[in-house]
């Protein structure tokens, strides 16, 4: 796997979402009961910004048409085929390492 450094790891608080662009991708990191996850930032609906979603447990909401999301898998709460391109994450030295290599989802 290639890993970017896209964030200060104290930046990414717990429950809080933010937009990153490893390699110009945009992608959302969030971190949820102190492990952090990353998904593709745009929505599949309509690529609605999912950084300014709402973020309950593991489940993010798009800001524009309430979609749901499972952070860990991608899927679209309501019909699984559909879903986020899940990332692969990791920390080191205090900062944050996002792999654009795919560990899940349907994108
Ligand atoms: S753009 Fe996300 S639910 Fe419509």
């Amino acid at each position: 796997m290639t890993w970017t450094d896209v964030l200060d790891e104290k930046a990414l608080a717990e429950g809080m979402l933010q937009v990153v662009y490893p390699l110009g991708v945009n992608v959302v990191l969030a971190r949820v009961d102190g492990a952090v996850h990353a998904v593709a930032g745009a929505c599949v609906h309509l690529g609605c910004p999912l950084f300014n979603g709402t973020l309950v447990g593991h489940t993010l909401t798009c800001p524009c048409h309430d979609w749901r999301f499972d952070l860990r898998t991608g899927r679209f709460l309501d019909a699984p085929e559909l879903g986020l391109q899940v990332y692969g994450t990791r920390a080191e030295q205090g900062r944050l390492f996002v792999s654009l290599d795919s560990t899940g989802g349907t994108p």
